[in-house]
């Protein structure tokens, strides 16, 4: 059942007097339980997706359903149901108060517990994210990173949520416990029967998502724009963008995957300078021709989906 449909989904800012596309149209679909890995650079338009599924931004044009209604008119249920875990953990937890202070209001008002319930289900809670329910009595900046982002996926719970948006939830992190908390956001889908949206610029880390979860539904963004979209393993092996090539090839913990011709080629590119009109990636790309410039290509599926000239 369809739970989240985004139709020419745009988002325009104004930085520094020039106008930039967080997002611009993008037509998605998320079916109930379905998982998606959201890959891309710096600046690419991946936050700006997460917040937009999450209801925390708003978009200058198109539409976005959430389980068939306008978001506008749906902003209790997504308060809810989709759920938001940030890069920085410790920033995202409210320095002025406890976990417990932190937790159980949502607690209240989203599970309708009441008295001595309460504490137990705020214990259960962090129990669920393997952390010590002694550890609710501690302010933020008295945790590890690796604790203040487990305390944010118990909160981002609290509320029983459908939709978990990760947003690169471990880049902040040490390496030595990064696993860790991967293992513990799928786990949680898999238990919970969750849509876990993990938003990531890291293909090494989307592999072990992808491994852990199997067959991983990818959306490729860049300049606010999906430019690739298919199964993970299939645009890892084989990259049909030119962008998607550029980011394989660039990865360093992947071997054997392309010949690095495209890295050779790439034109660095400030990604604020980037064109508004025609295809996003043209200022860098080696095969850029002039119908880039005009327009943006038609979907061509090839055998995934793609958004390029020189497969449509
Ligand atoms: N609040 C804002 N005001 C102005 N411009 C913004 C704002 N938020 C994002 N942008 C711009 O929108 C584009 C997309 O940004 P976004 O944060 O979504 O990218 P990202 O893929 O999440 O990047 P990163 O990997 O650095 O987190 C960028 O050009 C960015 O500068
Ligand atoms: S549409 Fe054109 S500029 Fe864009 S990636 Fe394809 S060939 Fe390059
Ligand atoms: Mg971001």
């Amino acid at each position: 059942m369809e739970l989240i449909r985004l139709e020419k989904s745009t988002v325009v800012f104004e930085n520094e007097g020039r106008k930039v596309y967080g997002l611009k149209d993008v037509n998605l679909r998320i079916n109930e339980g379905e998982s998606i890995l959201v890959l891309g650079e710096s600046g690419a338009g991946k936050t700006t997706f997460g917040r937009v599924i999450v209801g925390l931004q708003k978009l200058t044009k198109g539409k976005y359903f959430y389980r068939g209604k306008d978001y506008r008119k749906n902003m209790k249920l997504l308060r809810k149901e989709v759920q938001y875990v940030y890069q920085d953990p410790i920033s995202a937890l409210n320095q002025s108060k406890t976990i417990r202070d932190s937790i159980l209001p949502s607690i209240k008002k989203w599970r309708k517990v009441r008295g001595e319930k309460l504490e137990e289900e705020l214990d259960n809670l962090l129990k669920s994210v393997e952390i010590e329910p002694e550890l609710k009595n501690r302010y933020p900046y008295q945790l590890s990173g690796g604790q203040a982002q487990r305390i944010n996926i118990a909160r981002a719970l609290s509320t029983n949520p459908r939709v978990l948006v990760a947003d690169e939830p471990v880049t902040m992190l040490d390496a030595s416990i990064r696993v860790g908390i991967v293992d513990l956001l799928t786990s949680l889908k898999n238990d919970r029967g969750l849509n876990l949206i993990m938003i990531t610029h890291d293909l090494a880390l989307a592999r072990y998502v992808n491994y852990r979860l199997g067959g991983m539904r990818s959306i490729v963004i860049y300049g606010g724009r999906i430019v690739e979209e298919g199964n993970f393993s299939e645009i890892l092996s084989d990259p049909l963008h030119p962008y998607t090539k550029f980011l394989v090839e660039s990865s360093e913990d992947l071997e054997g995957v392309g010949s690095q011709e495209i890295l050779k080629k790439m034109v660095y590119q400030e990604t604020n300078d980037l064109p508004l009109k025609g295809c996003p990636f043209a200022p860098r790309c080696p095969f850029v021709r002039d119908a880039c410039l005009n327009s943006f290509p038609e979907v061509a599926e090839n055998p995934h989906r793609v958004f390029c000239y020189i497969y449509s």
